[in-house]
C-alpha cells in the first residue's frame, strides 16, 4: 500500500489474517451488543442484506443481488421483511438502513471493554483509539452514541467532542455579539463556551450532569482567571436551577437527547429562557453510515410552539479526532 508521499506501509498480518481479525472484531461487537439488538435478533438471511445495505448506502435490490449472491425475487422479499421490521427506509427503488432503528435498544454503550476483554488488557481506552483511529481511515463516522456514559467518558481518555477550545460555528456567532446578558451553556462539558461568554464580561454558568466534566471546567476556569459558575445539573430540569437566561447555548447535546426526553429538554429550556432570550445549538445533522445525528425537521418539531426559529444552517462540529462532522447550528428565540 502506498501512501500519498510515497511511503509504504508494511502490515504485520497477511490478507487472510486481516479477514480473520475482521471477523473476530464482528464477532466481539455482536457479543456487546444487547440481546435485542435489530443487528443480533434478526435472522441470518435479511441479516445477510441488512449487512450488505449498512455497508453500501443508499443500493437498490439489483445491486444487493450481485453482491451478496442471492436471487433478486429473494433480496426483494428480505427487503420487504426489514422494511417491516423498520430496519430499511422506503425510498422507491433505493435501499437506505434507518440508522436510528437499528441502533435502538443498543443500550450497551460502547465496545472498549468487550474489546479490551478480548485483547486480555485493562486499557480499554487505547484499544478504543486504534480502532477509531482504523475506522476514520475507512472513511466512518466516530460520534459517540446517543446513551454514552458521559462521566466514564471525562475520567477515561479525551472524549471525541472535547477539543480545547469552543466549536468554532458558535465562537463565530460570539464574535458577531449573539451572545448577552446571562448565558447557561447546557451539557457544558469541561466548559469550553461558558467560559467563552465568561472571557466577553457575561454571567455565564455551565451545567452538565458529568461531575468529572464538572470538575473540568471548574479547573479551567481558575487557571484561565476566568469568572463563571459550574454546576452539576440535568438538563431536563433546568426550572429548579433559579434564575432565567438570556442567552443557553447548547454545544452537541441535543442530538445526545432522545425520544420522549426531547420533549422534555425543551420544556425545561422554556422555564430557563427568558421571553426573548435566545437559544443557540450546534448538533449532529442526520446522515449515513453510521450518524446519530437529527434532520431540520425534528429540530423544526421541537420548536414548534413558543418559539422562533431564526435559522438553521449547515455547520460543522469538529472533533479532537480532528475530523468535523456534518452538523445544524440553529438560533431559536423563546416567544
Ligand atoms: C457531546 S458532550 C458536549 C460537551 C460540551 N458541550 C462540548 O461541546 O464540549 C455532551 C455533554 O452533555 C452532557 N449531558 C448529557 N445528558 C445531559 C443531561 N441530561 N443534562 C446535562 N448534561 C447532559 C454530557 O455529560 C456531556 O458533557
Amino acid at each position: 500500500m502506498t501512501a500519498s508521499g510515497g511511503a509504504r506501509y508494511r502490515w504485520g498480518v497477511n490478507c487472510v489474517e486481516l479477514y480473520q481479525l475482521g471477523q473476530r472484531l464482528m464477532l466481539i461487537a455482536t457479543e456487546a451488543m444487547s440481546v435485542d439488538a435489530p443487528l443480533r435478533r434478526v435472522k441470518p438471511g435479511p441479516r445477510v442484506v441488512l449487512e450488505d445495505a449498512l455497508q453500501n448506502p443508499d443500493t437498490t435490490v439489483d445491486e444487493i443481488a450481485q453482491r451478496t449472491g442471492l436471487q433478486q425475487s429473494q433480496v426483494s422479499a428480505l427487503v420487504q421483511e426489514l422494511s417491516g421490521d423498520r430496519l430499511l427506509k422506503d425510498g422507491g427503488d433505493r435501499i437506505e438502513v434507518s440508522h436510528k432503528e437499528v441502533l435502538r435498544g443498543n443500550t450497551r454503550l460502547t465496545i472498549d471493554e468487550p474489546l479490551a476483554a478480548a485483547l486480555r488488557t485493562d486499557d480499554a481506552g487505547q484499544e478504543a483509539s486504534l480502532l477509531e483511529s482504523l475506522a476514520r481511515r475507512l472513511g466512518m463516522e466516530t460520534v459517540p452514541c446517543p446513551d454514552t456514559d458521559f462521566n466514564e467518558s471525562y475520567g477515561r481518555r479525551t472524549p471525541p467532542w472535547e477539543i480545547g477550545r469552543p466549536q468554532p460555528a458558535l465562537a463565530e456567532l460570539a464574535e458577531e455579539g449573539a451572545f448577552r446578558g446571562r448565558v447557561l451553556d447546557v451539557g457544558c462539558g469541561t466548559g469550553e463556551h461558558a467560559l467563552l461568554a465568561a472571557g466577553l464580561g457575561l454571567a455565564a454558568t455551565g451545567v452538565d450532569t458529568a461531575s468529572a466534566a464538572i470538575e473540568i471546567a471548574r479547573q479551567k476556569a481558575t487557571e484561565r482567571d476566568l469568572q463563571a459558575t459550574f454546576a452539576v445539573h440535568d438538563a431536563l430540569d433546568l426550572g429548579t436551577l433559579g434564575g432565567q437566561f438570556d442567552t443557553v447555548i447548547d454545544s452537541a447535546l441535543f442530538h445526545a437527547i432522545g425520544g420522549t426526553d426531547r420533549a422534555r429538554y425543551e420544556s425545561s429550556l422554556r422555564q430557563a429562557i427568558a421571553p426573548g432570550g435566545r437559544y443557540f445549538m450546534l448538533c449532529f445533522a442526520d446522515g449515513k453510515r453510521g450518524s446519530r445525528g437529527v434532520s431540520r425537521a425534528e429540530i423544526e418539531a421541537t420548536f414548534g410552539n413558543g418559539w422562533r426559529i431564526d435559522a438553521i444552517d449547515p455547520a460543522k462540529l469538529e472533533m479532537s479526532t480532528g475530523r468535523a462532522g456534518a452538523a445544524w447550528r440553529a438560533a431559536i428565540t423563546r416567544l
